[in-house]
């Protein structure tokens, strides 16, 4: 059973980082973690599906500390990410291929998932760039100066579920929840092609990649983007998602740079019962702070704004609703309207 402090079963469909899984987690919840991207998937195979209280953490710690210590040698990353491309120094990148072979042959072990989350992250720590993967500094980051260094990943008590895999495709066989989140992309932006350097950490392919930013082959592939990131099937897939998903109360996340209107959300939501929408101000995309920058990194413009509305669309059995609004409530900059009637936004 759902409750504002948490419990029951929980789906985040669009996991990406995890972080909401998370905190569903440490709340109690048996969270069904679900996403397209690789890494994603990884992630959520470290801090959902994995149980921490069935994990020998000392085992785990002595193998990352194992990991840590290996010399470098250069491979497919150092040749690709530091060399074609400029997302780490060569030294962390050597030290990135020799960690990553050494991982390969525990796939299938309860560890891999943990000691790859482990080593994206540490990757991230000592990357190049302002955040996705698209393009690299010109200058070195001072933090990419710094050895990259494994620690052991968040994980958390408790069972969970990971699922790597398109939401459309499997939204009959998720079953039933008591809380569902849903946070999909809402415009052209590829999360995979934003993150393809973890996409091929995780796969560790040596795929052919193309264009300065080296990314996967695959990513050229247009007939393989993400439903989401199509402008005219976008609302579509998404009420699919709405109406196929069986939760006693649904989350949907959704910012006003989406392709879709909040109205036609709102719309979308009625059929589950109460809908509430609440409202935040948001710093935009770690994009939109940098600016507009060309294939030499040179900062050529700035982007027209740099805050956006956040909203969060609450929809469903109406006690819960108002019980989840109130949990809520303080957070949220105003609950923007309780029926969620055209132009009362
Ligand atoms: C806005 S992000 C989610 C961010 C997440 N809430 C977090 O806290 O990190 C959207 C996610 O949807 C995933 N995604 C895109 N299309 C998908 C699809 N058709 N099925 C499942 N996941 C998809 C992306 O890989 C990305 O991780």
């Amino acid at each position: 059973m759902f409750t504002a402090a948490g419990g029951g079963r929980a789906l985040d469909l669009f996991t990406g980082t995890t972080r909401v899984a998370q905190e569903l987690k440490a709340r109690g919840g048996h969270v069904t973690a679900v996403d397209r991207a690789r890494y994603a998937t990884v992630f959520a195979q470290s801090a959902i599906a994995t149980d921490a209280d069935v994990l020998d953490l000392a085992a785990l710690d002595d193998e990352l500390a194992a990991l840590d210590a290996i010399p470098g040698h250069p491979g497919y990353a150092t040749e690709t990410f530091c060399r074609a491309s400029r997302y780490f120094r060569p030294e962390n990148g050597e030290r990135i291929d020799a960690i990553r072979d050494a991982i390969e042959p525990r796939r299938g072990h309860a560890h891999f998932p943990v000691l790859l989350t482990s080593l994206i992250e540490a990757a991230d720590r000592v990357d190049s760039t302002t955040g996705v993967q698209m393009a690299y500094l010109k200058q070195w980051a001072p933090r990419a100066h710094q050895r990259l260094t494994l620690r052991r990943p968040a994980l958390l008590a408790g069972p969970g579920t990971a699922i790597r895999g398109d939401a459309l495709d499997l939204l009959a066989e998720l079953g039933s929840f008591d809380f569902a989140y849903l946070d999909p992309p809402y415009n052209q932006h590829r999360y995979e092609a934003n993150y393809h350097v973890w996409e091929t950490l995780v796969a560790w392919d040596a795929p052919a990649h193309y264009g300065v930013a080296c990314k996967r082959a695959e990513l050229a592939e247009r007939e393989r983007t993400s439903v989401f990131n199509r402008r005219r099937a976008m609302p579509g897939a998404l009420r699919a998602c709405v109406d196929g998903i069986d939760a006693a109360v649904m989350v949907v996340s959704y910012n006003d740079e989406s392709w879709l209107a909040l109205d036609e959300l709102t719309e979308m939501c009625r059929a589950r019962g109460a809908v509430e929408v609440l409202a935040y101000d948001s710093k935009r995309y770690v994009g939109a702070q940098i600016g507009i920058h060309n294939p030499d990194g040179e900062r050529v413009g700035t982007v027209s704004r740099l805050r956006n509305t956040e909203y969060l669309v609450v929809s469903g059995e109406p006690a819960l609703v108002g019980a989840a609004v109130a949990a809520a409530s303080g957070l949220a900059d105003s609950a923007v309207s309780g029926r969620c009637d055209s132009g009362r936004t």
